[in-house]
Protein backbone atom coordinates (compact mmCIF):
# COMPACT_ATOMS: atom_id res chain seq x y z
CA UNK A 1 0.00 0.00 0.00
CA UNK A 2 1.09 3.11 -1.06
CA UNK A 3 0.56 6.90 0.84
CA UNK A 4 0.57 9.80 -1.36
CA UNK A 5 0.58 12.96 -0.20
CA UNK A 6 0.65 15.20 -3.60
CA UNK A 7 -2.00 15.51 -6.53
CA UNK A 8 0.72 14.77 -9.01
CA UNK A 9 2.20 11.64 -7.75
CA UNK A 10 -1.35 10.38 -6.98
CA UNK A 11 -2.72 11.57 -10.20
CA UNK A 12 0.16 9.84 -12.12
CA UNK A 13 -0.52 6.32 -10.58
CA UNK A 14 -3.89 6.41 -10.76
CA UNK A 15 -3.13 6.56 -14.42
CA UNK A 16 -0.40 4.01 -14.77
CA UNK A 17 -2.82 1.50 -12.31
CA UNK A 18 -4.76 -1.85 -13.20
CA UNK A 19 -8.07 -1.08 -14.10
CA UNK A 20 -11.02 -0.33 -13.07
CA UNK A 21 -10.30 1.67 -10.29
CA UNK A 22 -12.31 2.03 -7.13
CA UNK A 23 -12.35 5.15 -5.04
CA UNK A 24 -13.30 5.76 -1.51
CA UNK A 25 -13.27 9.12 -0.74
CA UNK A 26 -13.30 9.71 3.51
CA UNK A 27 -11.98 12.05 5.82
CA UNK A 28 -10.51 9.75 8.14
CA UNK A 29 -11.72 8.45 11.91
CA UNK A 30 -12.46 5.01 9.29
CA UNK A 31 -15.43 3.07 11.39
CA UNK A 32 -17.07 -0.23 9.59
CA UNK A 33 -19.35 2.34 7.73
CA UNK A 34 -16.58 3.19 5.71
CA UNK A 35 -15.13 -0.20 6.01
CA UNK A 36 -18.18 -1.52 3.84
CA UNK A 37 -17.09 1.07 1.57
CA UNK A 38 -13.56 -0.37 1.14
CA UNK A 39 -14.38 -3.67 0.99
CA UNK A 40 -17.41 -3.21 -1.90
CA UNK A 41 -15.02 -0.98 -3.66
CA UNK A 42 -11.67 -3.96 -3.05
CA UNK A 43 -14.32 -6.93 -4.18
CA UNK A 44 -15.54 -4.84 -7.69
CA UNK A 45 -11.87 -3.32 -9.16
CA UNK A 46 -8.29 -4.37 -9.72
CA UNK A 47 -6.86 -1.20 -8.27
CA UNK A 48 -8.74 0.11 -4.56
CA UNK A 49 -7.79 3.64 -3.80
CA UNK A 50 -8.97 5.37 -0.51
CA UNK A 51 -8.59 9.55 0.06
CA UNK A 52 -8.09 10.58 3.80
CA UNK A 53 -8.53 14.14 4.15
CA UNK A 54 -10.67 16.09 6.65
CA UNK A 55 -11.56 19.01 3.91
CA UNK A 56 -11.54 22.45 5.14
CA UNK A 57 -14.19 24.00 2.95
CA UNK A 58 -16.78 21.70 3.50
CA UNK A 59 -17.04 22.62 7.02
CA UNK A 60 -19.05 26.06 8.30
CA UNK A 61 -17.14 28.51 10.55
CA UNK A 62 -18.91 27.56 13.18
CA UNK A 63 -18.38 23.91 12.93
CA UNK A 64 -15.82 20.91 13.88
CA UNK A 65 -13.12 21.38 12.12
CA UNK A 66 -10.56 21.85 14.42
CA UNK A 67 -11.68 19.63 16.46
CA UNK A 68 -12.83 16.30 13.87
CA UNK A 69 -11.63 13.16 15.22
CA UNK A 70 -8.42 12.43 13.59
CA UNK A 71 -6.75 8.66 13.88
CA UNK A 72 -4.12 8.58 10.83
CA UNK A 73 -2.24 5.78 11.96
CA UNK A 74 -5.01 3.55 12.80
CA UNK A 75 -6.96 4.43 9.83
CA UNK A 76 -4.01 3.42 7.19
CA UNK A 77 -3.67 0.41 9.12
CA UNK A 78 -7.38 -0.40 8.67
CA UNK A 79 -7.24 0.54 4.92
CA UNK A 80 -4.13 -1.85 4.78
CA UNK A 81 -5.98 -4.44 6.37
CA UNK A 82 -8.41 -4.06 3.77
CA UNK A 83 -6.31 -4.33 0.49
CA UNK A 84 -5.98 -0.82 -0.24
CA UNK A 85 -2.80 -0.20 -2.88
CA UNK A 86 -3.15 4.01 -2.59
CA UNK A 87 -4.29 6.42 0.00
CA UNK A 88 -4.17 9.89 -0.79
CA UNK A 89 -3.42 11.80 2.08
CA UNK A 90 -2.68 15.47 1.23
CA UNK A 91 -2.15 18.30 3.38
CA UNK A 92 -4.25 21.24 3.48
CA UNK A 93 -1.98 23.43 0.79
CA UNK A 94 -1.91 20.67 -1.56
CA UNK A 95 -5.72 20.55 -2.35
CA UNK A 96 -6.30 24.17 -1.75
CA UNK A 97 -3.25 25.96 -2.53
CA UNK A 98 -2.46 29.79 -2.32
CA UNK A 99 -4.92 31.78 -4.50
CA UNK A 100 -7.45 28.13 -5.23
CA UNK A 101 -10.52 30.29 -6.22
CA UNK A 102 -12.66 27.85 -8.55
CA UNK A 103 -15.43 26.13 -6.61
CA UNK A 104 -18.84 23.56 -7.86
CA UNK A 105 -22.18 25.53 -7.03
CA UNK A 106 -24.56 22.40 -6.56
CA UNK A 107 -28.07 23.99 -7.41
CA UNK A 108 -31.57 22.59 -6.16
CA UNK A 109 -30.54 19.49 -4.68
CA UNK A 110 -28.02 21.21 -2.70
CA UNK A 111 -30.88 23.52 -0.92
CA UNK A 112 -33.00 22.07 1.35
CA UNK A 113 -32.02 19.71 4.60
CA UNK A 114 -28.46 19.50 5.22
CA UNK A 115 -27.90 22.56 2.62
CA UNK A 116 -30.00 25.18 4.40
CA UNK A 117 -28.66 24.45 7.95
CA UNK A 118 -25.27 24.30 6.89
CA UNK A 119 -24.73 27.13 4.10
CA UNK A 120 -21.46 26.23 1.73
CA UNK A 121 -21.20 22.51 2.97
CA UNK A 122 -22.62 21.10 -0.29
CA UNK A 123 -20.52 23.52 -2.23
CA UNK A 124 -17.03 22.26 -0.12
CA UNK A 125 -18.01 18.82 -0.83
CA UNK A 126 -18.58 18.82 -4.56
CA UNK A 127 -15.94 20.65 -4.98
CA UNK A 128 -13.40 18.44 -3.25
CA UNK A 129 -15.18 15.20 -4.79
CA UNK A 130 -14.85 16.73 -7.81
CA UNK A 131 -11.21 17.28 -7.57
CA UNK A 132 -10.43 13.83 -6.32
CA UNK A 133 -12.37 12.57 -8.92
CA UNK A 134 -9.97 14.30 -11.57
CA UNK A 135 -6.98 13.32 -9.97
CA UNK A 136 -7.93 9.72 -9.47
CA UNK A 137 -10.20 9.36 -12.88
CA UNK A 138 -11.85 6.65 -10.66
CA UNK A 139 -14.14 4.13 -12.92
CA UNK A 140 -16.15 3.65 -9.63
CA UNK A 141 -16.57 6.28 -6.50
CA UNK A 142 -18.18 4.53 -3.56
CA UNK A 143 -20.50 6.74 -1.10
CA UNK A 144 -22.64 6.16 1.81
CA UNK A 145 -26.32 6.34 2.23
CA UNK A 146 -25.72 7.48 5.73
CA UNK A 147 -25.03 10.95 3.89
CA UNK A 148 -27.90 10.49 1.53
CA UNK A 149 -28.24 13.92 0.19
CA UNK A 150 -24.50 13.96 -0.68
CA UNK A 151 -25.08 11.52 -2.26
CA UNK A 152 -27.77 13.13 -4.78
CA UNK A 153 -25.23 15.99 -4.76
CA UNK A 154 -22.52 13.78 -5.95
CA UNK A 155 -24.38 11.89 -8.43
CA UNK A 156 -26.47 15.24 -9.77
CA UNK A 157 -22.68 17.19 -10.72
CA UNK A 158 -21.35 13.42 -12.10
CA UNK A 159 -23.90 13.67 -14.46
CA UNK A 160 -24.34 17.15 -15.39
CA UNK A 161 -20.34 17.27 -15.72
CA UNK A 162 -20.29 14.58 -17.33
CA UNK A 163 -17.32 13.11 -15.26
CA UNK A 164 -18.15 9.55 -16.08
CA UNK A 165 -17.92 7.75 -12.75
CA UNK A 166 -20.05 4.80 -11.49
CA UNK A 167 -21.12 6.29 -8.32
CA UNK A 168 -21.95 3.34 -6.10
CA UNK A 169 -23.59 4.17 -3.00
CA UNK A 170 -23.77 1.26 0.25
CA UNK A 171 -26.09 0.85 2.65
CA UNK A 172 -25.91 2.84 6.06
CA UNK A 173 -24.03 0.61 8.70
CA UNK A 174 -25.69 0.62 12.43
CA UNK A 175 -24.63 0.28 15.65
CA UNK A 176 -27.30 -2.49 17.18
CA UNK A 177 -29.49 -0.39 18.59
CA UNK A 178 -29.93 1.26 15.66
CA UNK A 179 -27.64 4.11 15.44
CA UNK A 180 -25.83 4.60 12.59
CA UNK A 181 -21.92 5.11 12.51
CA UNK A 182 -20.49 8.18 12.55
CA UNK A 183 -17.23 9.74 13.65
CA UNK A 184 -18.96 11.92 15.55
CA UNK A 185 -20.83 9.42 17.91
CA UNK A 186 -17.41 9.60 19.61
CA UNK A 187 -18.62 13.06 20.70
CA UNK A 188 -22.00 11.65 22.96
CA UNK A 189 -21.35 11.14 26.41
CA UNK A 190 -22.41 8.30 27.77
CA UNK A 191 -26.58 9.63 28.56
CA UNK A 192 -26.41 11.24 25.35
CA UNK A 193 -25.60 7.72 23.42
CA UNK A 194 -28.30 5.88 25.29
CA UNK A 195 -30.39 8.59 23.60
CA UNK A 196 -29.43 8.92 20.57
CA UNK A 197 -30.59 5.76 18.75
CA UNK A 198 -34.18 7.69 19.22
CA UNK A 199 -33.06 8.86 15.82
CA UNK A 200 -33.55 5.48 14.06
CA UNK A 201 -36.76 4.56 15.63
CA UNK A 202 -37.86 8.15 14.71
CA UNK A 203 -37.50 7.18 11.57
CA UNK A 204 -38.85 3.88 11.91
CA UNK A 205 -41.94 5.20 12.82
CA UNK A 206 -42.54 7.16 9.59
CA UNK A 207 -41.59 4.54 7.74
CA UNK A 208 -44.13 2.36 9.72
CA UNK A 209 -47.03 4.20 9.23
CA UNK A 210 -46.50 4.88 5.50
CA UNK A 211 -45.70 1.17 5.02
CA UNK A 212 -49.40 1.11 6.66
CA UNK A 213 -50.56 3.48 3.40
CA UNK A 214 -49.95 7.39 5.40
CA UNK A 215 -49.29 9.17 1.71
CA UNK A 216 -49.50 12.84 3.34
CA UNK A 217 -46.42 14.15 4.19
CA UNK A 218 -47.02 16.02 7.00
CA UNK A 219 -48.66 13.16 8.64
CA UNK A 220 -45.88 10.78 8.21
CA UNK A 221 -43.37 13.79 9.27
CA UNK A 222 -45.40 13.88 12.88
CA UNK A 223 -44.65 10.12 13.64
CA UNK A 224 -41.17 11.03 13.14
CA UNK A 225 -41.87 14.29 15.43
CA UNK A 226 -43.38 12.17 17.98
CA UNK A 227 -41.13 9.63 19.28
CA UNK A 228 -38.09 12.94 19.22
CA UNK A 229 -40.39 14.86 21.19
CA UNK A 230 -40.51 11.96 23.84
CA UNK A 231 -36.50 11.76 23.94
CA UNK A 232 -35.71 14.86 26.27
CA UNK A 233 -31.69 15.10 25.98
CA UNK A 234 -32.84 15.45 21.91
CA UNK A 235 -32.23 19.48 22.12
CA UNK A 236 -33.63 20.38 18.70
CA UNK A 237 -35.08 18.70 15.74
CA UNK A 238 -33.53 20.43 12.56
CA UNK A 239 -35.73 19.18 10.09
CA UNK A 240 -37.70 16.22 9.15
CA UNK A 241 -37.40 16.08 5.52
CA UNK A 242 -39.67 13.60 3.52
CA UNK A 243 -38.22 14.07 0.31
CA UNK A 244 -37.93 12.74 -3.49
CA UNK A 245 -34.64 10.47 -2.87
CA UNK A 246 -32.94 11.63 -6.32
CA UNK A 247 -33.73 15.39 -6.36
CA UNK A 248 -33.89 16.05 -2.59
CA UNK A 249 -37.45 17.94 -4.04
CA UNK A 250 -39.67 18.26 -0.69
CA UNK A 251 -43.05 16.50 -1.16
CA UNK A 252 -46.18 17.41 0.16
CA UNK A 253 -47.49 13.32 -0.62
CA UNK A 254 -45.37 10.41 -1.36
CA UNK A 255 -45.64 9.29 -4.81
CA UNK A 256 -46.23 5.70 -5.54
CA UNK A 257 -43.40 5.73 -8.27
CA UNK A 258 -40.72 6.97 -7.10
CA UNK A 259 -38.56 6.57 -4.25
CA UNK A 260 -38.85 8.80 -1.24
CA UNK A 261 -36.41 9.90 1.11
CA UNK A 262 -36.98 10.50 5.09
CA UNK A 263 -34.10 12.33 6.93
CA UNK A 264 -33.71 13.70 10.27
CA UNK A 265 -31.14 15.97 10.99
CA UNK A 266 -31.28 16.62 15.56
CA UNK A 267 -28.72 17.98 17.69
CA UNK A 268 -28.06 15.80 20.78
CA UNK A 269 -26.39 18.04 23.03
CA UNK A 270 -22.78 19.25 21.35
CA UNK A 271 -23.06 17.07 18.38
CA UNK A 272 -25.69 16.87 15.70
CA UNK A 273 -27.26 13.48 14.12
CA UNK A 274 -27.99 13.15 10.49
CA UNK A 275 -29.39 9.54 9.15
CA UNK A 276 -32.47 8.88 6.52
CA UNK A 277 -34.59 6.26 5.40
CA UNK A 278 -35.46 5.38 1.44
CA UNK A 279 -39.00 4.19 0.82
CA UNK A 280 -39.58 2.34 -1.95
P1 LIG B 1 -16.88 10.81 5.82
O1 LIG B 1 -17.85 11.41 6.77
O2 LIG B 1 -15.54 10.36 6.33
O3 LIG B 1 -17.57 9.60 5.11
C1 LIG B 1 -16.93 8.91 4.07
C2 LIG B 1 -17.95 7.99 3.41
O4 LIG B 1 -18.40 7.01 4.36
C3 LIG B 1 -19.19 8.77 2.95
O5 LIG B 1 -19.58 8.32 1.66
C4 LIG B 1 -20.21 8.41 4.00
O6 LIG B 1 -21.56 8.46 3.54
C5 LIG B 1 -19.81 6.99 4.35
N1 LIG B 1 -20.35 6.59 5.64
C6 LIG B 1 -20.24 7.25 6.82
N2 LIG B 1 -20.93 6.62 7.79
C7 LIG B 1 -21.49 5.53 7.21
C8 LIG B 1 -22.33 4.47 7.68
N3 LIG B 1 -22.75 4.42 8.94
N4 LIG B 1 -22.72 3.52 6.79
C9 LIG B 1 -22.33 3.58 5.50
N5 LIG B 1 -21.52 4.55 5.00
C10 LIG B 1 -21.12 5.51 5.84
O7 LIG B 1 -18.64 12.03 3.73
C11 LIG B 1 -17.50 12.45 3.84
O8 LIG B 1 -16.54 11.87 4.65
C12 LIG B 1 -17.01 13.66 3.07
O9 LIG B 1 -18.08 14.56 2.88
C13 LIG B 1 -16.34 13.31 1.71
C14 LIG B 1 -17.32 12.61 0.76
C15 LIG B 1 -15.10 12.42 1.94
C16 LIG B 1 -15.86 14.62 1.03
O10 LIG B 1 -15.00 15.33 1.83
Amino acid sequence: MKVIETCAEMAALCAAAQRPLGLVPTMGALHDGHLSLVRQARADNETLAASIFVNPSQFGPNEDFAKYPRSFERDLQLLEEEGADLVFAPPPEEVYPEGFDTWIEPGSVAEGMEGEARPGHFRGVATVVAKLFTITRPDRAYFGQKDGQQVAVIRKMNADLNLGVEVVTMPTMREPDGLALSSRNAYLTPDEREAAPAVYRALCAAEDVWRRGERDAGRIRRAAHNILGRETLVDAVDYVGIVDAETMRPLATTPEDRPVMIAVAVRVGAVRLIDNLVLE
